[in-house]
């Protein structure tokens, strides 16, 4: 990661709940990035620089960055990046780094992105990247929150994607979104994703053949430590081989990342 900061300038913020809002901010030229990566992005606090791990969430031919957040009422940046209004300057690491990558994957018919909370994030631009509808046939986003009002944003995701300048025809036939919570009996879909995989409620709810086969299935994992644990564990019994070093797996995991 370089050690250099710039600075640019907030261009748009949107809050969806107490806890959670999206922003925007000028793209440096020098920034490239692949879907899926993340970059460091903070606030100067009394003349030091506070930097956390943030997923890119807007598409790689967007003129701008796009982020998704939580804020956490003590936590040393996002208790303040929460109140950045556009015009106000945030700071930006010299280059985006991670391997959450559709590319680091074999080959596979069906790709699940399962996520939780702000696990979602790099999801955003994976979504809107063509190649990754280029690589699957089938394309599953799930999300899973405690709360509907925390769905806000995936659910507008799937509306970008439907109508992305580059990838709204493959999306269309490719792409589905399921949507579950754990906290609020009033939504119609209810549990944990874990437990919707485990009795075959995911599929059927889909209408697709039941199970995750490593010799069909591809995943993508993104959400807490503890999601991110018992899913690995499940796909490992299960025959999958995560993507390491030179290894080129059936799946890739990233932590959600919380500052
Ligand atoms: P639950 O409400 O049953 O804990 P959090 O806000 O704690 O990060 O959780 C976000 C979502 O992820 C919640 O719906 C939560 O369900 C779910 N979750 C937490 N841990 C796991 C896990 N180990 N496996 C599957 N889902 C999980």
């Amino acid at each position: 990661m370089a050690a250099v900061d710039h600075r640019v300038k907030v261009t748009f913020v949107e809050h969806y709940t107490d806890s959670l809002f999206r922003f925007r901010v000028e793209r440096p030229e020098y920034l490239k990035f692949r879907a899926g990566q993340f970059v460091m992005i903070g606030l100067e606090v009394d003349g030091k620089p506070i930097m956390r791990a943030y997923s890119i969430t807007s598409p790689e031919w967007d003129e701008e960055l796009e982020f998704y957040s939580i804020k956490v009422p003590n936590g040393p940046l996002t208790s303040r990046l929460q109140h950045i209004k556009v015009g106000d300057e945030i700071l930006l690491s010299g280059r985006a780094v991670g391997n959450l990558l559709p590319f680091s994957l074999l080959q596979g018919q069906r790709l699940w992105l399962l996520s939780t909370g702000t696990g979602v994030a790099p999801f955003a631009s994976i979504l809107r990247d063509e190649g990754t509808y280029q690589k699957f046939e089938e394309v599953y986003l799930t999300h899973t929150c405690r709360q509907a009002e925390e769905l806000q944003y995936s659910k507008q995701l799937v509306d970008w994607v439907y109508n992305d300048p580059l990838c709204d025809e493959l999306a269309k036939k490719q792409f589905r979104y399921y949507s579950s919570v754990t906290r609020d009996p009033d939504y119609p879909r209810q549990g944990r994703i874990t437990d919707l995989i485990r009795s075959g409620k995911l599929f059927d709810d889909l209408g697709v053949p039941a199970g995750l086969d490593p010799e069909r299935d591809r995943v993508m994992l993104c959400g807490s430590m503890e999601f991110n644990t018992e899913l690995r564990d499940m796909l490992e019994e299960a025959g999958f081989k995560q993507t390491s070093g030179r290894t080129v797996g059936e799946f890739l995991l990233e932590k959600a990342f919380v500052g």
